[in-house]
């Protein structure tokens, strides 16, 4: 019987997991997760592409003709893992509130349509849209869920784009274009802040609002991201920084996950690692030692930094089982056959 994750890093932070609905359900995921991890992120459910009820926006469009700005939620995706986390205690990483990513063009259209030719809203009406969104969701995910603690939100995810002249990713005609973004379409860069303005309006008390990135260890793309922090946190609107942590074998060095984390932590927010994974093509057993050696560097430098006072509370790895990676190929702690791999020894050792 080999040691649980969520004990052995008590001491230092929580130990959580992304799972989709699918990945959760066979009886062995739920034995791994219910062993391992106190903290739960729905990996794609809590997504505005799932939450989003184009049905029931159209409808409620035809009896209020003159209100397009209370878009309709559903939580039906997400329901096995809610119930989950409710039954087995679970905390929820809410993932994620604004996002260009997996959020329906219709969304910021004239009358929700679905016709690529008809023009976008004014950015009044999609910052109601935004508001009513993550009213509605809320208000849903109390009434449905009322003994879940939803431990933060992601309340923006990937904002920054540091290869543009702002920082800012562009506007564009749909949300996929080369990481365009509608946000910036229908609101510009203030969307950031309404949107943390709004999370903390809506969120239920002491829920942690954060902003989640990836590349976030970057020198650049993490100056933009410091910048963005900054101007929210002067207003206390966001408690925390998600750093991804979507790693390969050889990038990012530990010194720039560390030089990272120090800046972000110098404002006074709370870090976690939320989305961990570290790529390995091949599972050579060569190979697979390599990447637990790399898996308990970083470890090793977490702790280190919790230990000096810098906050860290949770690290989050973006999957269950080799299995099931958004990113194919071996990057988990766990193997298809859910057997614990290399990189979970590796991390346990000595600890
Ligand atoms: C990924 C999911 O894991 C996939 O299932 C989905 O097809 C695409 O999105 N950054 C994020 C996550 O913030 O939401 C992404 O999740 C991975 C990258």
């Amino acid at each position: 019987d080999i040691a649980s994750l969520k004990d052995v890093f008590s001491p230092y932070f929580s130990m959580g997991v992304a799972s989709t609905a699918s990945e959760l359900a066979p009886a062995p995921s739920k034995e791994l997760i219910l062993k391992h991890y106190n903290m739960l992120t729905p990996g794609n459910e809590l997504k505005p592409d799932s939450v989003l009820d184009y049905d029931a926006t159209i409808a409620y469009l035809e009896e209020n003709p003159d209100d397009q700005t209370n878009p309709q939620v559903n939580i039906r995706a997400a329901k096995s893992l809610l119930d989950f986390a409710r039954d087995n205690n679970l905390s929820v990483r809410g993932h994620t509130l604004v996002w260009h990513n997996q959020t329906p063009d219709w969304f910021f259209r004239e009358n929700y349509s679905t016709d690529s030719s008809t023009p976008w809203v004014s950015k009044e009406v999609m910052l109601k849209r935004m508001e009513n969104y993550i009213k509605n969701l809320m208000e849903l995910l109390e009434k449905t869920y009322p003994t879940v603690e939803f431990y933060s939100w992601d309340v923006v995810n990937e904002a920054v784009d540091p290869n543009t002249s702002t920082g800012m990713r562009n506007p564009g005609s749909n949300n996929t274009t080369s990481g365009n973004s509608l946000w910036m379409q229908t609101v510009g860069s203030d969307y950031i802040e309404k949107a943390f303005e709004y999370a903390r309006k809506y969120t239920p008390k002491g829920c942690k609002l954060f902003y989640n990135d990836y590349n976030e260890y970057e020198t650049t793309k993490s100056n933009y991201i410091y910048q963005i922090l900054k101007d929210l946190k002067d207003k206390n609107l966001v408690d925390g920084m998600g750093m991804q942590s979507h790693w390969t074998m050889d990038y990012p060095s530990i010194d720039m996950f560390e030089t990272a984390a120090r800046k972000y932590a110098s404002l006074g927010l709370e870090l976690q690692l939320t989305e961990l994974d570290i790529s390995q093509p091949s599972n050579k057993d060569s190979d697979l030692q390599a990447q637990a050696n790399r898996y308990k560097l970083l470890m090793n430098k977490v702790i280190d930094l919790k230990e000096e006072g810098i906050n860290i509370t949770a690290v989050v790895l973006w999957g269950i089982t080799d299995r099931t990676s958004w990113l194919g190929g071996y990057p988990l702690l766990f193997d298809e056959d859910y057997k614990a791999k290399p990189a979970y020894y590796s991390i346990i050792e000595g600890m």
